[in-house]
């Protein structure tokens, strides 16, 4: 096969940063995917549907001017959050859902919730109006290793919370285990999940064999191949309508990254429909990925789907070592590799 035709794609979690940053990686997704889910961890974050109307008109005037991409905006839920800031949120059509954030469970989360029950209000309006709640699952004990992290956050966390909140809408996102697959699959519809291009395509291996690379670290952390990567693959190639794309791009500047404490995050706007198809083929799953990058999620958030059709070839190509990103660099993923397959601009 030489040529592959998919409805456009929508990335359902995607962060673009502001200003210079901002408009210099906006237009990559917007040339690949119809409409991006955008994350509110700014610095200050997006409290509230002024913020966010905000936030998108700045993101709307960095576009190309041909350029239909159409930014979703979210709240970022604090334990602050009112029940009127949902009201507000669910009645405003450009926001489509409230963001979770564990205080301090990764970058810009400082002002994220301490404890669920302070906002117990906030969770009773959004299930009431069906406002999604995008989860970043990991708990943020010290004594909790990093690579349990999220397989015990559905435990002490998310089962609880759907126990007092059984038809809030939940997107948990990123998803890194085959517990995360496993509970998502067996809970029902309205539980939903997320998977990036990274986690399909790289394990813990990748970050720490052979020296430690910085340009894999990302929350939640890379892990093992066997079983959770296996199991990410697998759930992305089922054909399951509960996991959608998603891919976490979050750029950051090369010298933030390559520090002796660099953050995390890993930046696939670039390329992000290419990374997938990638994996997908890998997988021999290819067919599968129409309904995995273009149907899913727009079906989860009771969205129409797109109506217009992307190409990609199959004609490898090497992935720039870096993209400009404001005044400084931003180290892409797969930098300098090999991708088979290309969008036809
Ligand atoms: C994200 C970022 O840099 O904003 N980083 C990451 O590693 N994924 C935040 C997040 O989604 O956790
Ligand atoms: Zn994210």
């Amino acid at each position: 096969m030489k040529h592959l035709k998919l409805t456009k794609p929508d990335d359902w979690h995607l962060h673009l940063r502001q200003g210079k940053a901002m408009s210099s990686v906006v237009g990559m997704t917007a040339r690949q995917m119809g409409r991006a889910i955008v994350m509110p961890n700014l610095s200050p974050p997006v409290k509230t549907v002024k913020q966010a109307l905000d936030y998108r008109r700045e993101i709307v005037s960095a576009l190309p001017k041909s350029s239909d991409f159409n930014p979703l905006m979210t709240l970022y839920l604090t334990d602050n959050t009112t029940r009127q800031d949902i009201i507000n949120a669910s009645i405003e059509e450009h926001v489509y859902a409230v963001k979770l954030y564990p205080a301090g469970a990764t970058t810009n989360s400082e002002s994220g919730v301490t404890n669920l029950s302070n906002v117990y209000l906030a969770l009773e309006q959004m299930q009431k109006e069906g406002v999604p709640l995008l989860v970043h699952g990991e708990v943020t004990q010290d004594d909790i290793d990093i690579f349990d992290r999220e397989a015990i956050f559905i435990e002490t966390v998310l089962m609880p919370l759907l126990a007092k909140f059984p038809e809030l809408k939940v997107v948990l996102e990123h998803i890194t285990t085959k517990d995360s697959v496993d509970f998502v699959s067996s809970s029902q519809s309205n539980i939903g999940a997320t998977i990036t291009a990274h986690h399909l395509l790289a394990n813990r291996n990748h970050m720490l064999v052979g020296g430690i690379k910085p340009h894999y670290y990302c929350l939640p952390v890379l892990k093992r191949k066997a079983p959770h990567q296996d199991a990410l693959i697998a759930a992305a190639t089922s054909g399951s309508p509960k996991f959608f794309l998603g891919t976490d791009s979050a750029p950051h500047y090369q010298n933030e990254k390559e520090s002796a404490c660099g953050c995390a995050g890993i930046f696939s706007a670039h390329a992000a429909i290419e990374l997938y198809a990638d994996a997908f083929e890998k997988a021999n799953k290819l067919d599968m990925l129409e309904g995995f990058a273009s149907k899913y999620g727009a079906d989860f958030y009771g969205l129409k789907r797109n109506t217009e059709i992307i190409t990609l070839e199959k004609r490898p190509w090497t992935v720039p070592k870096s993209y400009s990103f404001s005044d400084s660099k931003v180290i892409p993923f797969f930098a300098e590799e090999r991708l088979s397959w290309r969008l036809v601009p």
